[in-house]
């Protein structure tokens, strides 16, 4: 049997990661051994060890030739060398051959590695090539490593840490965001209200469901739109005016209740570099409405007004938007207009009475 061994921080485990180990298994037509490192001290923040390793379960689930082996976390050393790994793969498979998988970084200083003469002879060294990556050709001569050919699928753990990438595994966000692990979940902590958070998770968890039983394209982008959206809600009033008027200032006479969306829109983007222009929409009128909704907007919108825990019976609601959303819109649409027509709440204002004349 051929065992690939692929060591790394995984603080957290990503695409990156996923995607390497699918080439190699299927090249080598063998098993990847994932081996979590002890130490990674990251300037931002690092997971708890059991959360590493949760989150790597969680990303190899349903990968039936991927596995996890904790030895370099149960170690107990301050530094794991990758001959000490690789010499315990050995022992305890004496029988297989023994891959050891890098990274095109790590081929140009391997001949700095502890024992690396050794070490490729105990085990064949192969490396992730992509393309326009510069690869120092001797120490791949001289230690017989075999590459793997791989497309550029450039994903960084820093920038997953800091929310601002979303190339990870859904279950793995879910986890982070559960857990409130990493700077990202800091901050999000940082701005906005214990009781706002639980109700943002919500409207995350609910706005992915919709999406997913609507068989809709990248599902996790509506998760994080959810997530998001009121990201302008808890900072002073003046200053949600004061974006409002710089950067939105079409809409500075709109009723006060209104300037959260715009100052939620401007913060997801300057604190979580949101780029994508439907999310960024889908924040920017989730409490008001507009007239020319897209989807991921109708279904931040609805997420938000029938989430549940905001306290009465939705489930016929959520049930309608799961079952399609286009459709499932409007009815919420006319249930929140009832609402705030019975609680006499304003519905005068342009956009909102513009997307009540579009779409009822
Ligand atoms: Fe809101
Ligand atoms: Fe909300």
């Amino acid at each position: 049997m051929n065992r690939i061994i692929f060591g790394g921080a995984f603080d957290p485990v990503h695409n990156g990661h996923i995607n390497m180990a699918e080439k190699a298994a299927k090249a080598l037509d063998g098993d990847v051994f994932f081996l979590p490192a002890r130490i990674s001290v990251w300037k931002d923040s690092s997971a708890p060890r059991e959360d590493k390793i949760k989150m790597l379960e969680l990303a190899i689930k349903g990968h039936k030739h991927f596995h996890i082996d904790d030895y370099e976390l149960n170690s107990g050393e301050e530094i794991n060398y990758s001959i000490d790994t690789i010499r315990y793969m050995k022992e305890k498979y004496p029988k297989d051959n023994i891959f050891y998988l890098i990274g095109a970084d790590q081929v140009n200083e391997f001949h700095r590695w502890k024992e690396a003469e050794e070490l490729s002879k105990l085990a064949k060294i192969i490396f992730y090539k992509r393309p326009g990556h510069q690869i120092n050709d001797e120490n791949v001569k001289k230690y017989q490593m075999i590459p793997i050919l791989g497309d550029d699928y450039d994903v960084s753990s820093t920038k997953i840490r800091e929310l601002k990438s979303l190339e990870l595994p859904d279950e793995v966000l879910f986890y982070i965001v559960e857990n409130n692990l990493y700077s990202g979940m800091v901050e999000l902590n940082r701005i906005l209200t214990p009781h706002r958070i639980s109700h943002v998770k919500s409207v995350a968890k609910l706005a992915y469901e919709i999406a997913i039983s609507n068989n809709l394209d990248k599902p996790l982008k509506y998760y994080f739109a959810g997530l998001l959206h009121d990201l302008g809600k808890d900072i002073p009033l003046e200053e949600q005016y004061k974006i409002v008027c710089e950067h939105f200032s079409e809409y500075k006479n709109l009723p006060k209740f209104a300037y959260h969306q715009f100052a939620g829109a401007y913060l997801a983007n300057k604190m979580f570099e949101v780029k994508d222009k439907d999310m960024l929409e889908a924040i920017e009128f989730h409490a008001t409405g507009n007239s020319n909704m897209k989807l991921m907007g109708k279904i931040i919108y609805a997420a938000d007004k029938i989430e549940p825990t905001r306290g009465f019976d939705s489930s016929d609601l959520i049930a309608a938007m799961k079952n399609n959303a286009e459709e499932g819109f409007k009815i919420v649409l006319k249930a929140n207009k009832e609402f705030l027509l019975d609680h006499n709440k304003s519905i005068e204002n342009d956009l909102t009475s513009k997307c009540f004349k579009q779409y009822l």
